[in-house]
């Protein structure tokens, strides 16, 4: 990632564009708001909390997805600290959305890895990792929760190298764990943080001292703690790889700070690695071509969709990752797929609770534009230039049920609510070639819940969901005259989805293997590329 190219305009180099991936529970919240309370973003902690507390359970869960407002505001979230633009793209949480948030990690440049450090690598952390790897993303590692009991040091920096494959260096060193716990080393400034127990939102103080052997150490850190200190720190350098900017920046290299989010200790630093260290906004690439963000005219590309986020509009938020040029409000856009143009009027920014008017923007920045459902996932925007950008996924789908209205009458009711969330990209609908009705697939079970309860939430139409005969998807290319051919022996098996592409579903892998036999000519695909 690292490359030679000629210096961003500033504006442009200034900013930051990730993500924070977490286990739940593992502190990806508490760190959000200390990150929003030092980017000025909001006033007090507390006040995005309930956003963790909300995930707690399903209901709570799903609630949540209802009460729009919270969700979508921490959609992506832009602040400033020091001289840096951070926009900071959340994640959701839980593992059934893991396409949504596959998607999401298109959208940015960098991510924060946070781990519990006395749990160490979770099964959610991995998952969500190995998506980071698969874009080769520079990953800035953050070890919570410091202040209570936490495993050994190395111990967590080998899970790390292990389980993940990466190098780890160590940008801080903690002092001390559980209720000893001190503060930690700055070893990429020589300087020692001494947490501040007193008040959870004031920030650590920072003491400059010029090196291990410096005798001001001795003034804050019990002799035994420090004979630890630098027993461990020598161990450390020898042992472990020196911080290397280009290794970080190719994605093989992940810095871990040790802190404790609650007690804001730990995360100025973090935030300080992510604008010293962390990547300008990278090149995009499309199908004609990569896009440089210095380029002059503006280009982005949609890569998640929120619909009926106030319900009293029906209204959708397409958010746009910007990949080029100086986007001001009420510019004339090309969007792509449609060829039409569309006056940008009121694209907004996200800041913590608030959505604001975006006057402008740049390459990097993420912007949210209401619209009344032309613009999907993947589709985009430019000022003249025919350009379809690639990467953004659609997962076949591994759940199939069909969906039945409470009340037979309102099908089409359905049909209206199934597209606008398959548009949304919270699900696939398939409409079988024989027969009635539709099959709607998802990646995680819990999707069908959250479906079935925003579908009576937001249209008023109670449905059920009841087990299909299929288990699979595969998506139906080749040569039209072979395609045809096969769609008119299996039509049992054939399905339209929500953009008219023809997909095969079957309840048995044997079926797609048969048919890749005796069919060479037509391919089944288990992803496509949205746009
Ligand atoms: P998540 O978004 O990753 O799911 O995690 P979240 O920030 O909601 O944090 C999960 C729990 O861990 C919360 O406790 C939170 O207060 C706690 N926590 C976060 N950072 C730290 C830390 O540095 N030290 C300690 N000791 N705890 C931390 P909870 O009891 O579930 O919620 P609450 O009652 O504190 O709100």
């Amino acid at each position: 990632m690292l490359d030679n190219r000629a210096p961003l305009p500033p504006e442009i180099a200034r900013r930051r564009t990730f993500a924070i991936i977490s286990h739940p529970d593992a502190g990806k919240t508490t760190l959000t708001e200390k990150f929003l309370l030092f980017g000025g973003a909001i006033q007090m902690a507390g006040q995005v909390r309930a956003k963790g507390e909300a995930r707690r359970t399903r209901s709570d869960f799903m609630k949540m997805e209802q009460e729009r407002g919270i969700s979508v505001s921490a959609s992506a979230m832009s602040f400033d600290f020091r001289h840096y633009r951070f926009n900071l793209v959340d994640t959701p949480g839980h593992s059934d959305f893991s396409e949504d948030t596959y998607r999401t990690l298109t959208a940015v440049d960098a991510a924060i890895m946070v781990i519990d450090g006395a749990k160490g690598v979770e099964s959610q952390t991995q998952k969500l990792f190995e998506v980071c790897r698969m874009r080769d993303l520079p990953i800035l590692t953050f070890c919570n929760k410091m202040d209570r009991e936490s495993r050994d040091t190395f111990d967590i920096i080998d899970e790390i190298q292990e389980n993940l494959a990466i190098d780890v260096t160590p940008a801080s060193w903690p002092i001390g764990m559980g209720r000893d716990f001190v503060g930690a080393y700055d070893l990429l400034h020589d300087r020692l943080e001494i947490m501040d127990r007193a008040d959870r939102n004031k920030v650590a103080e920072t003491i400059q001292i010029s090196g291990l052997d410096d005798p001001k150490l001795a003034d804050h850190i019990a002799p035994e703690q420090l004979k630890k200190l630098r027993e461990e720190l020598e161990m450390a350098r020898e042992l472990l790889p020196a911080f290397s900017r280009e290794a970080f920046l190719n994605g093989s290299l992940t810095p871990i700070w040790f802190g404790s989010a609650i007690n804001s200790f730990g995360v100025k630093e973090l935030m300080d690695g992510m604008g010293e260290y962390g990547p300008e906004p990278q090149p995009q690439k499309a199908q004609e071509r990569q896009i440089d963000p210095a380029e002059q005219t503006v280009t982005g590309f949609v890569f998640k969709v929120q619909a009926n986020m106030d319900p009293k509009h029906r209204d959708r938020v397409a958010f746009v990752r910007m990949a080029s040029g100086h986007f001001e409000r009420g510019m004339k856009l090309l969007h792509v797929r449609s060829k039409k143009q569309m006056a940008i009027a009121n694209p907004v920014m996200f800041l913590a609770a608030d959505r604001e008017l975006a006057e402008e923007a740049w390459a990097g920045d993420i912007i949210g534009i209401p619209n009344h459902g032309q613009l999907r996932i993947g589709d985009a925007l430019t000022e003249g230039e025919a350009l379809r950008f690639t990467g953004i996924p659609s997962f076949a789908p591994e759940l199939l049920q069909v969906v039945r209205a409470g009340d037979p009458m309102k099908a089409k009711h359905l049909e209206k609510a199934l597209m606008q969330f398959a548009e949304e990209g919270a699900a696939k609908v398939f409409k079988p070639m024989i027969g009635s009705g539709f099959i709607v697939g998802v990646v995680g079970p819990l999707q069908f819940e959250v479906l079935a309860s925003r579908i009576e939430q937001e249209y008023s139409l109670p449905v059920r969901f009841e087990p299909s005969q299929f288990t699979s998807a595969r998506w139906v290319s080749g040569a039209k005259a072979e395609v045809e051919k096969f769609v008119n022996v299996n039509k049992g098996h054939i399905a339209l989805d929500n953009d008219g592409d023809t997909v095969f579903l079957t309840r048995l892998k044997w079926d797609i293997d048969r048919i890749e036999r005796d069919y060479p000519e037509v391919k089944l695909t288990a992803t496509k590329e949205m746009m």
